[in-house]
Parts: C-alpha cells; sequence; structure tokens
C-alpha cells in the first residue's frame, strides 16, 4: 500500500483522483472543506488553506503528490488588476512550491515519488482573456520542469493542462446549454473533459506505470491545442 497527498482532494479532480487511488492506497487530503468524504475509507483528511495556514505535520514517506488547487479568473486584460495577478500567482504557483517545500523529505523518504501539478491549455494555445491564470500556469510549466531537473532521479514531476473540464471551478463557463454547446463545438473531439479521465491520468503519472516519465506537461485538451479541423 503506498500514500499519496492530493492538496484540494475535497472537489472536481482531486476528489476523484482521490476515488480512483482510495481502494488500494492510503490517501491523504489537504483541503478547506471535508466535502464529499462519505464513504472513503483509507483517507486522512487534513483542514487547510495552503495559502494561510501552517500545512499539518506528516511523519511518514510519501509516494506521490498532486497539488489540484487552482483558479479560472477570465477577464479583458484592461480590468485585470495586479491583485488578480498576484491572486493567480499565489494560489496557482506559490502555493504548489509552499506544499512541495514542505513535503519535499516525506517525497525523498519514499525512494522513488512523483509530483502532479495542473496548467492549463491555455498555456499552449493563446486564448483572450486568459492573461492572468495563464501567466500563473506559465509559471507552474517553468516549475515543473526545473523540478523535475533538480530532483532527478528519485522525484519525478509532470503536469496535466487540461482544457475545460466538467468540475464545480469550471461551473460558470458551463451554466446554460449555449455555453455548454460553445464549449463542446471548440473542441475537435467535440465534448468536454470530465473529471474522472483526468483523475485516471494523474493516478497514472502518480504511479509506477509512467516511471520513465519526468519533466512532461501531458495535455488533455480534446485536440483543441494541437488540431485545427475545419
Ligand atoms: N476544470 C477546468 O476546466 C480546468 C481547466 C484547466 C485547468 N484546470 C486546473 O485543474 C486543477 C484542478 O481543477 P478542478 O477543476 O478540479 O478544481 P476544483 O473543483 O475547484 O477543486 C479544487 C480543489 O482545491 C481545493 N482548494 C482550493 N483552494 C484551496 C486552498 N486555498 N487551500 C486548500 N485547498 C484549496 C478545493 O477544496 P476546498 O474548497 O475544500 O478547499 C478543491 O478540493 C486546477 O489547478 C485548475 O486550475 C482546471
Amino acid at each position: 500500500m503506498k500514500t499519496y497527498l492530493i492538496v484540494g482532494g475535497s472537489s472536481g479532480i482531486g476528489l476523484e483522483t482521490v476515488k480512483t487511488l482510495e481502494p488500494e492506497n492510503k490517501v491523504i487530503i489537504i483541503s478547506r472543506t471535508n466535502k464529499n468524504m462519505e464513504g472513503l475509507k483509507n483517507i486522512q483528511f487534513y483542514h487547510a488553506d495552503v495559502l494561510n495556514d501552517p500545512l499539518p505535520e506528516i511523519t511518514e514517506p510519501i509516494h506521490g503528490l498532486a497539488y489540484c488547487p487552482g483558479s479560472i479568473n477570465l477577464k479583458p486584460f484592461k480590468n485585470l488588476t495586479e491583485h488578480d495577478f498576484m491572486q493567480d500567482f499565489a494560489i496557482n504557483v506559490a502555493g504548489a512550491v509552499k506544499v512541495i517545500q514542505k513535503y519535499y523529505p516525506n517525497l525523498k523518504d519514499s525512494g522513488s515519488a512523483s509530483v502532479v501539478l495542473f496548467s492549463t491549455v491555455a498555456v499552449h494555445i493563446g486564448m483572450p482573456f486568459h492573461a492572468s491564470v495563464s501567466t500563473a500556469k506559465g509559471a507552474v510549466e517553468g516549475l515543473t520542469r526545473s523540478l523535475a531537473a533538480e530532483f532527478a532521479p528519485h522525484i519525478r514531476v509532470n503536469c496535466i493542462a487540461p482544457s475545460v473540464t466538467d468540475t464545480p471551478l469550471a461551473e460558470k463557463l458551463l451554466n446554460s446549454e449555449a455555453k455548454l454547446k460553445a464549449a463542446t463545438e471548440r473542441h475537435p473531439l467535440k465534448r468536454i473533459g470530465n473529471a474522472k479521465e483526468t483523475a485516471k491520468l494523474v493516478a497514472f503519472l502518480l504511479s509506477e506505470a509512467s516511471a520513465f516519465m519526468t519533466a512532461q506537461i501531458v495535455r488533455t485538451d480534446g485536440g483543441l491545442s494541437s488540431l485545427k479541423i475545419l
């Protein structure tokens, strides 16, 4: 049985990752609320706001860590404030840095560990109104490659760059038939993402099945960032 730490395991992709890993592993969860935890057995839950609270002390080795908190803060550039940029940087980048620094000794103690971070499709392909979030997520991609280099060969670091995925975070983008239809049509695969399939990708990257992968930005975006189909 391995021990995984899922930061942001109470909702969306993080919650589905917990459900994917939990039957056969111990899963430690850190988030601000413990909603959606009913029926989960092999879990240990810690309440913490990664930006404002001290992180819990964990003494055991950690084989894999996924950092799931993030933002989708879409506004025209002229309306974005310095505060918006700082907030997006805080939750997407500084929170991940704080968590990885805190639990680096636990990852090292496992002998062979894996870290999964989150970017967005909007880093690889420019999209209007994404200036703040894509700036922050671009930093996450840089962090991924830097840490992968620094932590090799014992800790792998990879990043997932999703397109719009049906989770509470994306609710505002999908809360009408018209928005859902537009999002569906935009993707070459003619649908949006779902949290369960992304969770399987997280579980793969955390597991030894991906033992030869590090420093990768894995795009799960229905072809949006790579294909132009007329
Ligand atoms: N969904 C999409 O369309 C989409 C697209 C591109 C990229 N992404 C990225 O994918 C990742 C996962 O997104 P998601 O859609 O699954 O998000 P989500 O449904 O909002 O889940 C985020 C998780 O992070 C936790 N969290 C948020 N702020 C926190 C804080 N300050 N301290 C501790 N925990 C915190 C939340 O739990 P609590 O509220 O209980 O704290 C929740 O468990 C994010 O990095 C996001 O930017 C998502």
